[in-house]
C-alpha cells in the first residue's frame, strides 16, 4: 500500500494553498531543492569539466530515462531523456514516417495539444513529396485509421478535457492497419498507469515537469520500442547520439538503441532536480495512485456539480475515459480561476472555456479537494469572480 501521508511531506507547498496545478506544473519535491544545491556547489563548483566523468553527467539521460521508463511500463534501455517534448514529438513522427515510406499521413485529432500538431505540420512541409497531416475528432480517429496512415500521433489524455483515449485498442487499429502508433504520454506519465510495452506502442514521448514533478523546463523523453530501435534514424542527428560522439567523425553514424535519440548537451542542474523528484516515486504503486487520484476527482465532480449548477462537466465520468484532471466549461472561466487563485486555489484556464483541476494523490487529499469545492462554490454563488482585475490576462493562463 502506497503511504501518501508520507509523499506529502516529500513536498514544499506554500502555507494556505490548495494546489490543484500539478498537471501543468508539479509542485518542488523537498529533495530536488537539496539535490541542486549539492549539484551546483559540489559537482559544477568543485568538479568542473570534470563532472562529465567523475560525476555521471553523461549518463543522466539514460539513467534517468530507464527510471521514468518503469513509471511507464517501457522495457529498460527503451526511454532517454532530453530536449523538449515538442521536439521529442518530432524526432518520433521523423523516425516513424521513414519507417513506413510508402505512406504519407500522419493521423491526429483536434484534441490534441497544438504543439504536436505544428509539429507534424512543420515536418510534412519540411518533407514535400505529398505528405500531410490529417485531424479528425477525438471520437473519430480510430475509424480515419486507413492504409494511407503511416503513423497515428495521439495524446493519451487531452490536456483540455481529460478525455482518455484507449491506448491499446488504438494502437492495435494501428497496426492492423500497417501503421505504427506515437503516444504522447504528457498527461499520463505519473498520472495514470500507462503500459508502453504492454500496449505496443512504437513510439512514445512525454514530459517531466508535470505530474513528475522534475521543475519548469524539466527535460522530456522518448521512448523506442525494442524492435525500431535500430532501425529507427533520427532526424534530429546530434552528436551526443552519435555512435562514438567523442571521435569527432565527421559523418554521422547512429548511437546503439536508444542512445541515438540524443541529440545535445543534457542539462545537468535541471536533470539533478528531476532525479530527485523521481526518488518520490520509489515506494508508490501505481494502481494505488490511479485509485486515489480517481476517488479525488469523484469527490470533485459531485461537489462542485452540487454546488455550482452553472458550471457544466468537460470530462468523462466513466473512469476508463478520464486521466487524472477534472475540468469545467464557463464562459468566464479565466475570471472565475483568478479569483479561485486570489483565494489560494491554485487550478489553470485553457482557451476558450476551461476551468482544470489536476488530482495529484502524491500531495492532495479529501480534505483539500473538500475546501476547494467549498471555495469555489462561494465564488460562484457571490459572483465574486466578477471583477476587472480577475478579466485582465496575463501572458500564461
Ligand atoms: C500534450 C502536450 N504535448 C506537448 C506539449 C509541449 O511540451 P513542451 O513545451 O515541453 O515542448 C505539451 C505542453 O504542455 C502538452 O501538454
Amino acid at each position: 500500500m502506497t503511504d501518501f501521508t508520507a509523499t506529502r511531506a516529500m513536498f514544499d507547498l506554500p502555507e494556505g494553498v490548495i494546489y490543484l496545478d500539478g498537471n501543468s506544473l508539479g509542485p518542488l519535491p523537498r529533495a530536488a531543492k537539496a539535490r541542486v544545491a549539492e549539484t551546483v556547489a559540489a559537482e559544477w563548483g568543485e568538479m568542473l569539466i570534470t563532472g562529465w566523468n567523475k560525476a555521471g553527467w553523461m549518463a543522466q539521460p539514460m539513467r534517468l530515462g530507464d527510471r521514468i521508463g518503469r513509471l511507464v511500463g517501457a522495457e529498460p534501455g527503451t526511454v532517454v531523456v532530453g530536449d523538449t517534448l515538442s521536439i521529442k514529438v518530432f524526432q518520433a513522427l521523423a523516425s516513424a514516417v521513414q519507417l513506413r515510406p510508402d505512406r504519407k499521413v500522419i493521423l491526429s485529432d483536434t484534441g490534441n495539444f497544438p504543439s504536436d500538431l505544428y509539429m507534424a505540420d512543420g515536418l510534412c512541409r519540411m518533407l514535400g513529396q505529398g505528405y500531410s497531416l490529417r485531424t479528425v475528432a477525438p471520437e473519430a480517429v480510430e475509424a480515419a485509421i486507413d492504409d494511407s496512415v503511416a503513423a497515428i500521433l495521439i495524446t493519451e489524455v487531452d490536456y483540455r478535457t481529460g478525455r482518455r483515449h484507449d491506448m491499446a485498442r488504438l494502437t492495435a487499429k494501428a497496426h492492423a492497419a500497417g501503421a505504427l502508433a506515437i503516444w504522447d504520454l504528457a498527461h499520463s506519465a505519473g498520472a495514470v498507469p500507462v503500459d508502453l510495452a504492454g500496449g505496443g506502442a512504437d513510439f512514445a514521448a512525454g514530459c517531466s515537469y508535470k505530474y513528475l514533478n522534475g521543475g519548469p523546463g524539466a527535460p522530456a523523453f522518448i521512448y523506442v520500442a525494442p524492435h525500431h530501435a535500430e532501425a529507427a534514424l533520427p532526424a534530429l542527428s546530434g552528436w551526443l547520439g552519435h555512435a562514438a560522439p567523442f571521435a569527432f567523425d565527421l559523418d554521422y553514424r547512429p548511437g546503439p538503441g536508444i542512445e541515438r535519440m540524443r541529440v545535445g548537451t543534457p542539462p545537468v542542474i535541471q536533470m539533478a532536480a528531476l532525479e530527485a523528484a523521481l526518488d518520490v516515486w520509489d515506494g508508490v504503486e501505481m494502481a494505488d495512485l490511479r485509485a486515489k487520484s480517481l476517488d479525488l476527482g469523484d469527490l470533485f465532480i459531485a461537489g462542485v456539480e452540487a454546488a455550482c449548477p452553472m458550471l457544466t462537466l468537460a470530462t468523462p465520468r466513466a473512469h476508463g475515459q478520464r486521466g487524472s484532471q477534472v475540468s469545467f466549461r464557463h464562459p468566464e472561466g479565466y475570471a472565475i480561476m483568478q479569483a479561485l487563485i486570489a483565494r489560494g486555489v491554485i487550478g489553470d484556464f485553457r482557451a476558450p472555456d476551461i476551468l482544470r483541476f489536476g488530482f495529484t494523490p502524491l500531495y492532495i487529499g479529501a480534505e483539500e479537494v473538500g475546501r476547494a469545492v467549498e471555495i469555489l462554490a462561494e465564488v460562484m454563488a457571490g459572483g465574486l469572480w466578477d471583477r476587472a482585475e480577475y478579466r485582465q490576462r496575463a501572458a500564461v493562463t
